[in-house]
């Protein structure tokens, strides 16, 4: 087996580094542009029931170099819209995780099984969009709630489920850990943080829904957090996700615990060749610190 190739939940993937949630998800054509320009796999936009169109522009600033604000408001075509962007990334041979979103566990459930009926090999619930009314972390913070959305999805679909979780929690143990209790396969963090921008000359936020979640760059040292506290508590795999730019965040998030790895903002801003630089440089990092593959760097910095 080649050095990078990772498995997780059974499902294998060519490298650790997947396209994140939201990220280039909007179409077929897009998931597939992602895995030829060397993507382990991609994780598809976040959909929902019905087509919505997210909140009014501006709905994405650049913070210099920290990153990116964003509310988008979930803007999405709606399940029955989006499958034919599925199948057509997957008759490519992409490896597609489906990613849903719902308001209540028999939604993410129904979700789910859609994705599942599309042929996706793994789904991701996202439990942790900081801006949607009644969405993501209004429901995945609750570790109660949280735990209802997982077994009501596991009980629904047999491919692996990962639970995506919010930074916005003073315990991210505590939701991986009834993440993990509630049947989830794998744990995915994290998504963005709860942050805020103001225009000094408008004298109001620049985002049109005032507060967003930032990522990027700022947000690294916050998701290896998550991610070396997950690993303390949990057993199931984690999807390391945050500012992971360089071949060398990618190391220090396997370090950290993360099995697989996420990519979003470096995506947005150098294009896909971000994947052939961090896949081969993560090569290069481990043959130089003697790991002869990705699963026996897992979680090295806790040994230490
Ligand atoms: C413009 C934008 C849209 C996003 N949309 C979604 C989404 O639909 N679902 C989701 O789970 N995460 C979404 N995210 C969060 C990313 O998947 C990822 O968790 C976050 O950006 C942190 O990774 P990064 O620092 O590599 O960007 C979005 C992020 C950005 C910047």
């Amino acid at each position: 087996m080649d050095a990078l190739t990772v498995k997780v939940a059974g499902v294998e993937f060519r490298n650790p580094f997947l396209l994140a949630s939201g990220i280039w998800g909007e179409s077929g054509a897009s998931l597939h542009r992602a895995y030829v320009a060397g993507a382990g796999g991609v994780v598809t936009k976040s959909i929902g029931r019905e087509p919505r169109t997210g909140y009014p522009n501006p709905t994405i600033e650049r913070l210099d170099d920290w990153g990116l604000l964003n509310a988008m408001g979930l803007p999405n075509p709606g399940i029955k819209n989006y499958a034919e962007e599925v199948r057509f990334a997957l008759s490519k041979g992409v490896k597609v995780v489906g990613s849903v979103f719902g308001g209540t566990p028999e939604e993410f459930a129904l979700l789910s099984v859609e994705m599942e009926k599309l042929g996706v090999g793994s789904i991701e619930l996202n439990l942790s969009c900081p801006h949607a009314k009644g969405y993501g972390s209004e429901i995945g913070a609750d570790p109660e709630l949280l735990s209802e959305v997982v077994r009501a999805v596991k009980k629904a679909v047999k491919v692996p489920v990962w639970a995506k979780l919010t930074p916005n929690t003073s315990d991210p143990a505590l939701l991986a850990a009834a993440a993990e209790s509630a049947g989830a396969d794998a744990i995915s963090a994290i998504n963005t943080v709860r942050a805020l921008a103001i225009d000094p000359v408008g004298m109001r936020p620049v985002l049109y829904h005032g507060l967003g979640g930032l990522s990027g760059p700022a947000i690294k040292p916050i998701g290896l957090a998550f991610i070396w506290q997950a690993y303390e508590k949990v057993r199931i795999p984690l999807v390391g996700i945050g500012g992971i730019t360089t071949p060398e965040d990618a190391f220090e998030y396997l370090l950290a615990g993360a099995t697989l790895l996420e990519v979003g903002t470096a995506v947005a801003d150098s294009g896909g060749t971000v994947f052939h630089t961090l896949a081969d440089g993560l090569r290069e990092i481990l043959k130089e610190r003697g790991f002869g593959n990705v699963a026996e760097a897992v979680g090295a910095a806790h040994r230490k």
